[in-house]
């Protein structure tokens, strides 16, 4: 099928990378990667080649004993710059020598201090959407697929990890030698690797946690039902396919909970809490291993097919794992969040829609919660309309079918077309897909804990503030649902009450606090100020700290701080995160 990525320079036309050779060199104090990368074509190519690059080096390119001619020809602030190889002869082979810059947008350079242990750097990257390009020349579009083996070098006594096989490991005099394979074909998103002061711990068969020593033991008692997570996740999506399921626990400034590179997660320390109770957490990131790393979106434009489909599947286990009134609240809380993310975007704004043109548009820019709450509830609108034996079948056909492909919005309709006819006759495929807002016949949830919650909106509505007892049996996602549920100005003292009952000044549940934190900004409640600075100190993020620094731009008591909040912290944080809220505080003109 004929589709154009408007995020990248590839030209398929012209072939497509089937493998890559990596020797990588760590250089902490350079805080750069060089790189030697010789690529190998699905076919051999004449005359020209395009690959994406962003603020990369080049510094050589050529076959064998033979230069080949190249230039940077196009530049884009977003899609960054082109790499015209020129003149090739029937090449189906080219080595690439290329150093990063120290402000890659994918690598995060964290200094010790920013580190668990105070001792070590770390480096970390996040190449979804489109920042592999920064570490190297790549045809950065998730509809090409290729496999790659790594050698990457690095100081003693740091370890690198890749989002690959670890082959072997060799340690001479001061540096350390790490060998990766990745057999199963992969789009350049999911290119991961991290170096730090890592250890490793066995959970089950497949699954492991790598973290830094001080976090490992915390670490390791969290994830422990992991390879439980897999196995009630291949009953519903068909067999396991990345062999090893490990989770690597990074510092906080990671911008993301969690980022679904294949065989390893990369996670948010800030999701150890103790209490096991952001398993779905592992439940989404683990789920993409079939809609996402498996059956890949073709372009960012369809990026509901991977985020709404494994919100999808993420339900689904949760629903084996914790039950249905756990399931539907979550959803609920979801769902809550994003009508306020499409009010705030407009209801008839095109972000809203589940699929819209995204040229000229930075996929960090309009990242939300819509394409997975709307999408996941797209999903859900299809099972309903057929039933769910009919519909777990075919989404394990459709899994089959597409595995390690990439598809468009457009190539899954048609599948469903051919797949489940009643379905198409039942939903409004195109309401759905192409229209702004959030259709009104969407799936209803139901949850008895939905319901505590609303009994005490009306309490409060009515003039009656809820008892620390009344809210004592509450998980988080019951408080996180009432305060998405309360007015967005509320007295003064109503706040202080609240921060009593749900104990926020003794939490470090920024996820939920950071909506109680959104309210007090609103409502002028001004002893919350220490708290929002430790949250912007100590995490990063990016859907905890929007959402905070946009209600700091708006209030009046609290914009003039906002810049000078962001200033102070702004080097412990991610060039996502900083251009995140860069683009906020430039918006409100501060
Ligand atoms: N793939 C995403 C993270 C992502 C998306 C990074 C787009 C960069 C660009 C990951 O699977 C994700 O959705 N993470 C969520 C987890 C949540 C939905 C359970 C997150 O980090 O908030
Ligand atoms: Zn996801």
């Amino acid at each position: 099928m004929q589709f154009s990525d408007p995020h990248s320079y590839t030209d398929t036309e012209q072939g497509k990378i089937a493998h890559i050779l990596f020797w990588i060199d760590v250089d902490f104090s350079a805080k750069v990667l060089k790189i030697k990368a010789t690529y190998r074509l699905d076919e051999p190519v004449s005359g020209s080649f395009f690959l994406d690059t962003r603020d990369l080096i080049i510094d050589r390119v050529y076959e064998g004993d033979q230069e080949i001619i190249w230039e940077i020809d196009q530049h884009d602030s977003i899609v960054g710059n082109r790499l015209h190889l020129k003149d090739l002869d029937g090449h189906s082979e080219f080595t690439i020598e290329v150093t990063t810059s120290p402000d890659a947008s994918a690598l995060q350079w964290v200094t010790p201090k920013q580190t668990a242990g105070g001792e070590h750097p770390f480096l970390y990257s996040q190449c979804q959407s489109i920042h592999a390009r920064s570490i190297f020349p790549c045809q950065d579009s998730p509809s090409v697929r290729f496999t790659y083996e790594a050698t990457v070098d690095v100081q003693r006594p740091l370890v690198a990890v890749m989002a690959a096989e670890l082959i072997d490991s060799e340690h001479s005099g001061e540096t350390s030698q790490y060998r990766y394979n990745m057999p199963q074909p992969i789009p350049s998103y999911l290119f991961g690797i991290a170096v730090g002061n890592l250890a490793f711990e066995e959970l089950g068969p497949r699954t492991g946690v790598y973290s830094e020593p001080e976090k490992l033991e915390s670490a390791v008692w969290e994830f422990a039902e992991n390879e439980q997570t897999i196995i009630e996740a291949e009953k519903l999506f068909g067999p396991y396919l990345w062999d090893r399921y490990d989770v690597l626990i990074l510092p906080p400034s990671f911008p993301y909970g969690g980022m679904e590179n294949p065989r390893l997660t990369f996670l948010t320390p800030k999701c150890i809490l103790g209490d096991r109770s952001r398993a779905n957490l592992v439940s989404h990131e683990l789920a993409h291993s079939w809609t996402g790393n498996l059956v890949t979106n073709a372009t960012w434009e369809d990026f509901w097919l991977n985020e709404g489909w494994t919100t999808y599947a993420e339900s689904r286990i949760t629903e084996v794992l914790e039950g249905d009134d756990f399931s539907q609240l979550y959803a609920f809380v979801r769902r809550k969040i994003m009508l306020k993310v499409m009010e705030r975007f407009g209801m008839d704004s095109d972000k809203t829609c589940l699929k819209y043109s995204q040229r000229d548009i930075d996929p960090d820019e309009v990242f939300s919660v819509i394409p997975y709450e709307k999408g996941s509830s797209f999903i859900l609108q299809l099972e309903r309309s057929v039933g769910r034996e009919v519909f777990d079948a075919f989404t394990k056909k459709y899994i089959a079918t597409f595995s390690f492909q990439s598809l468009t919005t457009e190539a899954f309709i048609s599948f469903l077309e051919q797949e489940l006819p009643e379905a198409i006759e039942r939903v409004d495929i195109d309401k759905w897909l192409y229209a702004p807002g959030y259709p009104e016949n969407a799936p209803a949830l139901r949850s008895s804990l939905i319901d505590d919650v609303e009994v005490r909106i009306d309490a409060y509505e009515s003039g009656m503030l809820p008892s620390t007892h009344q809210v004592a049996e509450w998980i988080s996602a019951q408080t996180r649902l009432f305060l998405l549920m309360l007015p967005e100005q509320i007295p003064v003292e109503d706040c202080r009450h609240f921060e009593r009952v749900f104990n926020f000044r003794d939490s470090l549940d920024y996820f939920t606090m950071n909506r109680f934190y959104q309210i007090s900004i609103q409502s002028g409640y001004q002893d919350v100020l220490p708290g929002i600075e430790r949250m912007v100190e100590s995490g990063g993020r990016i859907a905890i700290l929007a959402p905070n620094f946009r209600a700091m731009v708006k209030a009046e008591w609290t914009r003039d701080k906002a810049r000078p909040m962001f200033e102070r912290h702004r080097d412990k944080h991610h060039p996502t995160t900083v251009a995140v809220i860069e683009r906020i505080l430039s918006k409100a003109g501060l």
